[in-house]
């Protein structure tokens, strides 16, 4: 039976908050299987989400969700931080996570709930005008919540969490009411790009709490197997050649240019480079379809040109 419990603390079965959050989420919210062992949770991420994961990621992931402690996911952009957390999250709770995408004017506001502003002046602040927010349904619905480049949040956002995270639950003040985690499908990760610009820093009493795992570049070979699953049947436009040269030059861009390619960039190039091939009408990408998808994949910055150039030539 679906419980919260009202200001006196006793159990209030069906609460409409609950029935409303169960409406809104519900259809948004996809079963999938519930895997808890990490090898399984490997094996699906790889054959099911496409994601080649290092062990020792999942198994940190998981070692903190079982003591129910939120993960920090931190390192360099495209690397895989939000698609991993969020596969680990729903694979772990059995459905679907919520993805919350960060920024400075998060509040309470926008992740808990608000109040519909005609229904509220009609009606007052009341459940009837209350509209439930993600964090809340993760809550309720007992599924897990990936909080993305949690540090672009302000530090009103951070204290929030702090106190949902120490407490496992969320008060409504305006309802005059308390819902608890109810599950151990309720879990945290967040991402964040330490070297990204407009950083905020994230407090000492923050940072106890969390669990972090820091991402690096997969080394060449990773890279290629990923190449391979991800391309799938576009691979075949693409020569071993091409693979390797892509791969050398991303790893000396990550060492001598502004704009760093992830392995997102890495993905995204080839696919380009073996799309144009087929758009062409050929039967394999040549040099110059790579140098053409290059141009347009890693040149985000006017300060690499000459980099970007020499290495592609
Ligand atoms: N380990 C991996 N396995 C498979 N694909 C990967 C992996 N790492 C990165 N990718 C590629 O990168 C994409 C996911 O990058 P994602 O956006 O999750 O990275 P991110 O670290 O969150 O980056 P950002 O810091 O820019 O948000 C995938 O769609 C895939 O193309
Ligand atoms: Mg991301």
């Amino acid at each position: 039976m679906l419980k919260a419990s009202n200001s006196l603390g006793s159990e209030v079965d069906e609460d409409p908050i609950i029935v409303k959050v169960k409406e809104i989420y519900d259809p948004v919210i996809k079963k999938v299987p519930k895997v808890r062992s990490p090898d399984l949770i490997i094996k699906y991420l790889r054959e099911t989400y496409k994601l080649i994961v290092k062990p020792y990621i999942v198994y940190l992931t998981i070692a903190a969700f079982m003591n129910n402690r939120p993960v920090l996911y931190e390192g360099p952009p495209g690397t895989g931080k939000t698609e991993i957390g969020e596969a680990i999250l729903s694979l772990w709770a059995g459905k679907s996570a919520f993805v919350l995408p960060c920024s400075e004017s998060y509040d309470e506001y926008r992740v808990i709930g608000d109040f519909h502003p005609a229904i509220a002046m009609a009606k007052g602040f009341n459940e009837e005008s209350f509209i439930p927010r993600p964090l809340l349904a993760a809550l309720i619905l007992d599924t897990g919540v990936l909080i993305d480049e949690i540090r672009r949040s302000n530090e009103g956002f951070q204290n929030l969490l702090l106190d949902i995270i120490d407490k496992r639950r969320i008060i409504v003040p305006e309802l005059r009411k308390t819902y608890y985690q109810r599950g151990d499908g309720f879990q945290i990760i967040m991402t964040s790009n330490p070297l990204d610009i407009a950083q905020n820093e994230l407090s000492d009493a923050f940072m106890r709490r969390l669990i972090r795992i820091e991402f690096r570049y997969p080394t060449p070979e990773e890279e290629y197997n990923i190449i391979m699953l991800r391309l799938g049947g576009l691979a075949r436009y693409i020569t071993d050649e091409l693979i390797s040269k892509a791969i050398r030059v991303v790893k000396e861009l990550r060492r001598r240019a502004v704009y760093k390619p992830g392995t997102a960039d890495l993905v995204s190039w080839l696919t380009i480079t073996a799309m144009l091939a087929k758009a062409k009408n050929k039967m394999k990408a040549d040099k110059h379809d790579l140098l053409e998808a290059g141009r347009s994949v890693l040149l985000k910055d006017p300060e690499d040109e000459n980099v970007v150039e020499e290495l592609l030539r």
